[in-house]
């Protein structure tokens, strides 16, 4: 918070040094209408690494010559003192290349073409054609893309530059290195990022690693039509409302999109009416950040990064290179004003050239929105994040009036007809983790005669079936052979943990014994070939999350026993298993 409270008192201060002093003004007028007096002669080259574009940045200082009309020596004075002084004045990176174009260095280079390759699968650049790309190793996914040098604004770098050099006061740029205690010294860091209010608030808190960072880049990726604009809206309206510091801000949301009749359409539909939601329309990223000035907002929300571009950049907006270039802008422009900016890229899960893909290093945060197709849970996934754990994951739920945030989300795989499995004889439940949240899923199974070799398996992987299955006949001594087995995770979920092993195994005895597990049961722990059980990682999680749903038994390895030992996780009884014998003989004979 005190991050956009500096911001708040940095535009007035503008205001209050132009208004009380008026030579401030004169400073640069003086400064630039020097500027056409001066044609290089020679010039000294320098390179500086800029650590926020990432790229190194070739600047030129000037030993200029005077035009005619004027005495040599008096206009070659004027120009180096000038020059020198503005330097002294403003050392920020982005000074010195304003100054050397403020004295009108003229670059004798001709305009001239140049061929970048980039990688269509990770977004990696080169310079030249190798065949392949040598940062992923894919063949033939280099693509050429041409980019014309005119010398001229091409560069988001130098747009937002300009336009936040002439929002923030000089010298406010100014930094020298630090010491971290000093860094650190008064700030609470729990305040120092924006929480979100609210449920869904929370939701989206969390994975952005406990809330919005000051001056952060957030990209929201996701297959186009899975909520991404209408997430946005709701966490726009949460930050401009700002219950949780009981003070409302603007916050500004552009659309390239959808036109701001449209917008406010859904946010009517979604009952959203924060006061100082600002909507605005454009695709031009100039023409966005100087109206951004203008508003001094606590956000900025850009939907989508396909749609803007930026004037003087080859390519048509989504191209790769208007991509790069409007985010490097954007990127500079957060990190100078601490303003958070989100942009919204449209990926499909293979990621296609001109997709957020290439933007991912980057961005501060990556955040992926996942969802079936048939399904109104909405996952939200946190891929990078420069700011928290990648662990984190949100999940929601779309409704008629938006997303909700699902308050038990540990259940939300289980089919609705789970009572059944009292009577149906190959359902297991099983605990997996995907980041830090634990899900509940159920594991079919069919035992039914017929050959062996008519084996089917749906989000169960092939080879760990095919284990499971021999151990179950040599090492728990059950006569599968002459079976035809089927094996399916409900909702279409992939197993991919080991964890999944137990229940998958209990599954399969269950309908080849024809006996039912009563669905209080739950099954946590991977299969080893000896038969043995095995400890699986976050085990306490998963049984305490089990302990909450109401479960009354759950099977384990023995070797967990040392990880639980101490726990209180109520009434659930936990069964410690050496092997499958000993899970067959506690939970499928009738005592
Ligand atoms: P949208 O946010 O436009 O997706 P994206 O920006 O990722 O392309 O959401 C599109 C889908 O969400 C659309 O199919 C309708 C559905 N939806 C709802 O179910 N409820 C709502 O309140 C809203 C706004 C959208
Ligand atoms: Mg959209």
């Amino acid at each position: 918070m005190r991050a956009f409270q500096t911001l708040n008192s940095r535009t007035h201060f503008i205001d209050l040094i132009t208004t009380k002093h008026p030579q401030f003004h004169k400073i640069y007028r003086g400064f630039h209408s020097t500027n056409h007096l001066f044609i290089e002669e020679s010039s000294t080259v320098s390179t500086i690494y800029d650590p926020v574009s990432n790229r190194l940045v070739t600047t030129r200082v000037a030993n200029s010559k005077p035009s005619e009309g004027e005495s040599d020596k008096d206009a070659y004075r004027s120009s180096n003192s000038d020059y020198v002084d503005a330097l002294k004045d403003d050392r920020s990176y982005g000074s010195v290349l304003k100054a050397n174009q403020g004295f009108g260095v003229v670059s004798k280079k001709k305009s001239k073409s140049k061929s970048t390759w980039v990688c269509s699968e990770c977004g990696y650049t080169d310079g030249q054609w190798w065949g392949y790309c040598r940062e992923c190793r894919n063949v033939n996914t280099m693509k050429e893309f041409t980019e014309s040098d005119n010398g001229g604004k091409t560069t988001g770098f130098q747009v937002s530059e300009k336009i936040v050099k002439s929002w923030l006061p000089k010298g406010s740029g100014d930094a020298v290195p630090m010491r971290l205690t000093d860094v650190n010294r008064g700030i609470n860091q729990s305040d120092w990022r924006f929480h979100l209010s609210g449920l869904f608030g929370t939701e989206v808190s969390r994975v952005l690693g406990g809330g919005l960072v000051p001056g952060s880049l957030v990209l929201i990726g996701g297959d186009p039509g899975v909520g991404k604009s209408t997430l946005m809206l709701q966490i726009a309206a949460i930050i401009a409302e700002g219950k949780e510091i009981g003070k409302p801000a603007p916050v500004l949301y552009v659309s390239g999109e959808e036109s701001v009749e449209q917008i406010g359409n859904r946010a009517d539909r979604m009952e959203i009416s924060a006061e100082e939601l600002f909507l605005y329309s454009s695709t031009d990223i100039e023409d966005i950040l100087q109206k951004a000035q203008v508003l001094s907002p606590r956000a900025l929300i850009i939907d989508s990064i396909q749609t803007v571009h930026l004037m003087g950049v080859t390519g048509s907006a989504g191209g790769i290179y208007q991509i790069k270039e409007c985010t490097a802008a954007l990127l500079r422009f957060a990190k100078k004003t601490n303003i958070p900016v989100f942009l919204i890229g449209h990926v499909t899960k293979s990621g296609d050239i001109a997709g957020p893909r290439a933007l991912e290093h980057i961005v501060d945060a990556v955040l992926y929105m996942e969802g079936e197709q048939y399904s109104s849970h909405r996952l939200l996934r946190a891929f990078k994040n420069r700011f928290g754990s990648t662990d984190e994951l949100g999940v929601f739920e779309m409704s008629p009036c938006g997303l909700k945030a699902v308050t038990n989300p540990s259940e939300i795989f289980l089919s609705e007809e789970r009572s059944d499995s009292e009577f149906l004889a190959g359902l297991a439940i099983a605990v997996i983790m995907d980041g830090s949240r634990t899900f509940v899923i159920e594991i079919q199974a069919l035992c039914a005669p017929g050959s062996s070799l008519s084996r089917q398996v749906n989000g169960v992987q092939a080879g760990r079936a095919d284990m499971i299955i021999s151990v179950l006949m040599k090492q728990a001594g059950l006569k599968l052979q002459s079976n035809a087995i089927f094996l399916n995770v409900v909702s279409g979920l992939t197993l991919t943990e080991t964890a999944g092993d137990l229940a998958v195994a209990a599954a399969i005895c269950s309908s080849f014994l024809e006996f039912p597990i009563p669905n209080d049961v739950a099954f946590i722990g991977e299969v080893g070939l000896g038969g043995e059980l095995r400890m699986v990682p976050k085990m306490e999680k998963r049984v305490s999350t089990v302990a909450k749903l109401g479960y009354k038994k759950c099977v384990v390895p023995k070797s967990a026993e040392k990880s639980l030992r101490g726990l209180d996780f109520g009434e659930i009884e936990i069964l410690e298993c050496i092997n499958l014998k000993e899970v067959i003989n506690a939970v499928f004979v009738t005592r």
